[in-house]
């Protein structure tokens, strides 16, 4: 009991501390202005608080983008200020300020990213020093460029078949958001780290699991809080890492590794341009970062792919016919390559369309490294910069029609520039676009050609917290195909 009070006391203490420091620091930031010309409009809300939790809400009751079009409509269609996360926050709108956010860059804006974040990785990627940032941002494509994946395809696809037969195969009914979860942790652990066997694939996709869901959390290390308990997680998850790192710098020296096997023997041996290797901590790190970059982000995408097509038949006939002309073209046993996967055109405009209509991620933050003038109002140094994929992707000048689940917009060109951005845009556009589309389309065809599905609850609510997800996991009743290829 006494414990408890005790908690309760700093708990409290900690609060009135952190709020009298927000308060300070955002009237001071709130209010500076050098250049003359206006703030954006907008409402800054409580002290703190500011307008959390209406942007939350918004998410959790599954429409994130009326946070965004109710003020773009009260406000300013191009830029308008709020406050969220305890930061002044600016919120750009539109392909214009997409455009803007993306090829400034380095230049007047930099990544931000909130204080959890950073104290859960001391050396990561998103945190680290700028310069260590820039190192691994000009490394990481080359991991995960077209290249450097083709040859995992066939990797993705074995894993796949594992998954479905270990999770689907004689099931009637599945829930296919957390199985989701599970084929995309379950690839990762093979590509990234050539771990493919379940029962370690679990040790490390538990405390993991814990890692992710406190990483965006109120960073209050005191026992039992969602932080505390993943800074333990991430602990626990690099201890495991470095000694599958150990042993494979060994395996490697040995020759009983290969160069090319997986993203960690290319990290391990890739140098930057002064012949620096990373150290173990720091590819640890960076191994976490893409694990939680890549986890969620490509669970939601194929959750919603799935709902999607359960919805759509004539879509889902299309997608089928598509998926069973390949499946049709290999020999028994026979993997997926690179080849098929170029075959997936229709597959993937279904997969760009669904991201259209739920982004995983809903958008991200940068901070203006220097006071900027951007539609005629004055952004102050340090002010917290907003770009979301919602301002475009259901706004009717983008895409006519928005609501219309309409694939062919992907068609030939494509959407105009900065118009569509599930991945983000400029340099720091996300590094696993092509891990994530060889992943999607895999399990595409493995889903379309053993299922037809429908959805046990057709009124599911959506929650987006932070990433869209189905509220009660996305139960399906599944239909076997008389004849598998
Ligand atoms: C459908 C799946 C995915 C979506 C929608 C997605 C979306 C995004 C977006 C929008 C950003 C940019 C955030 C910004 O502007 O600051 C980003 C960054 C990032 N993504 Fe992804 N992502 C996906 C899959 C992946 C995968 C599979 C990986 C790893 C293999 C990955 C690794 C990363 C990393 C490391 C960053 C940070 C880059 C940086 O800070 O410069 N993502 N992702």
């Amino acid at each position: 009991m006494e414990l408890f009070f005790l908690c309760g006391l700093t708990l409290f203490v900690l609060f009135v501390i952190t709020s009298l420091l927000a308060i300070f620091s955002s009237s001071r930031k709130t209010n500076g202005c050098c250049s003359g010309a206006s703030l954006p409009p907008g409402r800054t809300g409580l002290p703190f608080i500011g307008e959390s939790l209406e942007f939350l809400s918004t998410g959790r009751k599954g429409h994130p983008q009326k946070f965004i079009y109710d003020r773009m409509d009260k406000y300013h269609s191009r830029v308008f200020k709020t406050s969220i996360l305890g930061e002044p926050t600016a919120v750009f709108c539109g392909a214009a300020g997409n455009k803007f956010l993306f090829s400034n860059e380095n230049k007047l804006v930099t990544a931000w990213w909130p204080d959890s974040v950073n104290k859960i990785f001391p050396s990561s990627l998103q945190t680290s020093s700028k310069e260590e940032s820039k190192k691994m941002r000009k490394l990481l494509p080359n991991f995960l460029k077209p290249e450097a994946l083709s040859r995992y395809v066939g990797v993705m696809d074995s894993i796949a078949q594992r998954h479905f037969g270990a999770h689907w195969e004689r099931q009637s009914q599945v829930s296919v958001f957390p199985l989701a979860k599970n084929y995309t942790f379950w690839v990762a652990s093979k590509v990234f780290l050539s771990i493919e066997e379940p029962e370690h694939v679990a040790r490390l996709s538990r405390p993991f699991n814990v890692l992710a869901s406190g990483i965006i959390s109120i960073p209050i290390n005191l026992p039992g809080t969602p932080f505390n308990r993943a800074i333990k997680a991430s602990n626990i998850v690099r201890r495991e890492l470095s000694t599958i790192i150990r042993r494979r710098k060994i395996d490697l020296a040995e020759k009983n590794a290969s160069p090319t096997q997986d993203i960690l023997s290319h990290m391990l041996l890739t140098c930057d341009e002064n012949g620096k290797y990373m150290d173990e901590m720091d590819v640890a790190d960076k191994i976490i970062g893409l694990l939680i970059g890549g986890h969620d982000t490509a669970s939601a995408a194929i959750t919603f792919v799935v709902k999607y097509l359960a919805e759509l038949p004539e879509i889902y006939q299309k997608v089928l016919k598509e998926q069973m002309e390949i499946a049709k073209s290999k020999a028994p046993g026979e993997f997926l390559n690179w080849e098929d996967i170029q075959k997936m055109k229709y597959s993937w405009n279904v997969a760009c369309e669904v991201m259209r209509l739920a982004p995983p991620l809903q958008g991200a933050f940068r901070e203006a490294l220097n006071e900027f003038t951007y539609a005629g109002f004055a952004i102050p140094k340090g002010w917290k910069l907003y770009w979301s994929a919602n301002s475009t992707h259901t706004n009717p000048e983008c895409f006519p029609e928005p609501e219309k689940f309409d694939p062919s917009r992907f068609e030939g060109n494509g959407p105009a520039p900065y118009m569509y951005v599930p991945f983000g845009g400029g340099p720091r556009m996300c590094p696993g676009k092509e891990y994530a589309r060889l992943e999607i389309l895999v399990f595409m065809h493995n889903i379309t050609k053993r299922y037809k599905w429908e959805k046990l609850l057709p009124q599911e609510n959506i929650i987006v917290d932070p990433m869209p997800m189905p509220a009660k996991g996305l139960p399906v009743r599944l239909f076997p195909h008389t004849t598998t290829a």
